[in-house]
C-alpha cells in the first residue's frame, strides 16, 4: 500500500495525526507523528487489547508530549520507538509502519 498522507509541513512538532484506509478486512488505521524533529508511524492498535489509541481524534501524545498514551487502560509509549514504557503492556512495543518524505508529502510504504 503505497499513499499520500499529507503534507509534511502539516504535522507540527509534538503532535500526531491518525488515518485509517479501506473497510472490513482491509481496514487499516495507523497515525504519523512528529517528535524530536523525526517523523513516524505505527499502527494505530495498541499491544494491549488491540483498541485504537486515542478517543479524541488525533490526540496521541500526552498532556506534556513527552508520550504516546492509549486512553483505553493508559498506557504510555516512547514516541522514538513504540516501546510501551508504563501501563498494563510494559515492554510491548507499537508496530512501525514505514513512512517517507518526499517532495514535501508524507508517504506511507505499508507492505500490507
Ligand atoms: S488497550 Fe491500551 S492500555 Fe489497554
Amino acid at each position: 500500500m503505497r499513499r499520500r498522507l499529507c503534507r509534511a509541513d502539516e504535522l507540527a512538532e509534538g503532535t500526531a495525526r491518525g488515518f485509517v484506509f479501506g473497510a472490513g478486512a482491509e481496514r487499516r488505521a495507523l497515525f504519523v507523528l512528529r517528535h524530536g524533529g523525526a517523523i513516524r508511524a505505527y499502527r494505530n492498535a495498541c499491544p494491549h487489547q488491540g483498541t485504537p489509541l486515542e478517543i479524541v481524534p488525533d490526540q496521541f501524545f500526552d498532556s506534556a508530549r513527552r508520550h504516546l498514551l492509549c486512553r483505553t487502560h493508559g498506557a504510555r509509549f516512547r514516541p522514538s520507538d513504540g516501546a510501551c514504557v508504563a501501563g498494563p503492556c510494559l515492554g510491548r512495543n507499537l508496530t512501525p509502519t514505514p513512512v517517507r518524505v518526499e517532495d514535501g508529502l508524507l508517504i506511507l510504504d505499508d507492505p500490507d
